[in-house]
């Protein structure tokens, strides 16, 4: 199937079923350009909040599309290939954060969105890497527990005067990421700017000009005057930087590839609509807790 054959069809399905198609910037390029919207974990949740639509088709990874249906419980949201996980999100289970909570006091746990449903659900409040350091700011308590990202939790207490104590899970794409690499780019191409992900490692970060979510780096790209971007993220955002700014000259950061975030294509897009498949349901109890985590962190942000 033809890029023009996958738009067309799913332009029908979608209004047949009254869906809307949302996508996550690592995507790849033929799924980016189904996109009603396109964007990063917050992006995503607050549209996925404020949809009108019956269904949500959702082309990222598990846990982005069980938010999505934590904050739109009537609606139908589909995964085209629901085999697409995260690792880190299942480097801490709900057990573990009742553990973790107990050994400190009780003191509140902040969960990153990249977490299962029922991680949310023993959770004070969630939070991206785009407001995670306004959510620990916004909590009353000097100490706060943090899962499961340890580098985002090492990138939060750089910018909060709060102690932040980390469950030590991480991205396995993010950490591949490594500073004499990027060190050597820098030299090689030395009217760059390096930009990355908070999911970065501390090494990665001492190195960057400027360290945000994906949507902010999509921001920083059109935004800046720099002509050449060094990129340290999921090599799937390099596409979109590209597309929308074909006068710029971005290099990507080798060995960066999410295998989950390729699992979706446009022909699983088009069969995920018309077969209706594969359905993301939360038990109810569970989802009742984790929705108050999610919905607390958007009165936030
Ligand atoms: P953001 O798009 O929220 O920056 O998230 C990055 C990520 O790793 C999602 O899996
Ligand atoms: Fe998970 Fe990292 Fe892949 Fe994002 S890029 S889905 S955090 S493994």
């Amino acid at each position: 199937m033809t890029q023009s054959e996958a738009a067309k069809r799913v332009a029908e399905l979608k209004e047949e079923r009254n869906a809307v198609i949302l996508v996550h910037n690592y995507q790849i390029e033929e799924v980016q350009l189904l996109a009603d919207f396109i964007g990063d974990s917050l992006g995503l949740s607050q549209q996925a909040a404020d949809t009108d639509a019956d269904v949500i088709v959702f082309c990222g990874v598990h846990f982005m599309a069980q938010t999505a249906k934590l904050l739109s419980p009537e609606k139908t949201v589909l995964m085209p290939d629901p085999s697409a996980g995260c690792p880190m999100a299942d480097m801490i289970t709900a057990e573990q954060v009742r553990e973790f909570k107990a050994q400190h006091g009780g003191a509140p746990v902040v969960t990153y969105v990249n977490s299962t449903a029922e991680v949310k659900a023993e959770s004070d409040i969630c939070c991206t890497s785009s407001n995670a350091v306004e959510v620990v700011n916004s909590l009353e308590e000097d100490t706060v527990l943090f899962v499961p990202d340890e580098h985002l939790a090492d990138w939060i207490s750089r910018h909060t005067h709060k102690t932040i104590i980390a469950w030590a899970g991480y991205c396995p794409t993010h950490v591949r990421i490594n500073p004499e690499t990027v060190a050597y780019m820098k030299e090689q191409y030395p009217e760059a700017v390096f930009i990355t992900h908070p999911e970065a490692r501390h090494e990665v970060i001492d190195l960057a000009d400027e360290v945000t979510s994906t949507a902010g780096m999509v921001s920083f790209a059109r935004e800046s005057d720099a002509q050449q971007i060094i990129v340290g993220t999921e090599e799937g955002l390099v596409d979109r930087l590209r597309r929308e700014n074909p006068e710029k000259t971005f290099y990507v950061v080798p060995h960066t590839i999410c295998p989950n975030m390729k699992k979706t294509s446009a022909a699983k897009v088009v069969d995920s609509l018309e077969k209706m498949q594969f359905e993301i349901e939360v038990d109810e109890a569970i989802a009742e807790r984790a929705r108050r985590a999610v919905e607390r962190m958007l009165e936030v942000s």
